[in-house]
């Protein structure tokens, strides 16, 4: 299968957009509250996939969580409480470009939390989870798929662009270097914390903008979503048009 071409793309794309539109009504109207989360390989394409839900959204409704690593004030906390803070209110979708499982991957593979840490939070993510489904939140977490022969293809196109060179990380680099870490990583995680009140959805991105449309997709059937009317505004309710200033 070749790559997918952009007008056919964005042909494909321009339907869902007007869902997204309604699904966001839906959200305010319902007062649901979404959690969406993305994990994937580097390069794997979260940025992306993120930006296209997020452009048709209204900012306040909808905001994207990408948080760095922790500080040393965050270091002593519970490990999920930096997570927490940022969870959706009523009528408010959150998506986070990584979450809490960045400890069952970075910090597993990188040596940033000890086995032990790792095991528990193996243990302590469906419990976690339990809790916001239990309360109503709507939790969706996909796993961006891509291999190794696209990675190595996506890094080199990294180096080589100016506007792409910034999304290289030292983290990137070792990432490299221990792609099998992380798919031992990924396995443990999967096997772990995909449950049934919080199931993992995998989706392929080795073609960024195939990855794209199945993600979104698959996002609006899992969403309970009616068709809200969207406001009118009249045009005889705008009133007289303003006066012009000299
Ligand atoms: P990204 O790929 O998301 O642009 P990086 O590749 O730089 O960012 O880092 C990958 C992830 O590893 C980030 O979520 C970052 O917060 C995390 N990370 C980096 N250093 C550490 C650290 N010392 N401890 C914990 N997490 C870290
Ligand atoms: P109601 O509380 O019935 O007036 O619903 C307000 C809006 O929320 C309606 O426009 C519905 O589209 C939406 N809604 C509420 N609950 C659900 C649900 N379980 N599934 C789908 N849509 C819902
Ligand atoms: C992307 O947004 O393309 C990647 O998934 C982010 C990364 O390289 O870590």
């Amino acid at each position: 299968m070749g790559k997918l071409k952009r007008d056919r793309y964005e042909d494909l794309l321009e339907p869902m957009e007007r869902e997204l539109v309604a699904m966001a009504r839906w959200v305010v109207t319902a007062g649901a509250r979404v959690v969406v989360l993305f994990e994937g390989r580097d390069t794997a394409g979260k940025g992306g996939v993120i930006k296209t839900i997020s452009r048709y959204l209204n900012p306040r409704m909808c905001r994207i969580v990408a948080l760095g690593k922790p500080d040393e004030r965050e270091r002593g906390q519970w490990y999920f409480q930096r997570y927490v803070e940022h969870l959706p209110t009523a009528g408010e979708i959150v998506l986070f470009d990584r979450s809490w499982y960045n400890r069952a991957g970075v910090e597993k593979v990188m040596g940033f939390a000890s086995d032990e840490q790792v095991q528990s939070f193996l243990s302590q993510a469906p419990q976690f989870e339990r809790q916001l489904t239990d309360d109503g939140v709507i939790l969706l977490k996909y796993w961006l798929a891509c291999d190794q022969e696209k990675q190595e293809e996506r890094f080199e196109e990294r180096l080589n662009d100016p506007l792409k060179r910034w999304k290289l990380s030292p983290m990137d680099l070792a990432a490299r270097e221990k792609y099998r870490e992380y798919t031992r990583a990924r396995e443990a995680m999967l096997a772990a914390t995909h449950t049934p009140h919080a199931p993992w959805t995998i989706v392929d991105f080795n073609d960024q903008k195939r990855g794209r449309l199945t993600l979104v997709r698959d996002l609006l059937d899992r969403l309970p979503h009616e068709y809200v009317e969207p406001a009118v505004i009249e045009m005889d309710k705008l009133g007289a048009k303003p006066a012009r200033e000299e």
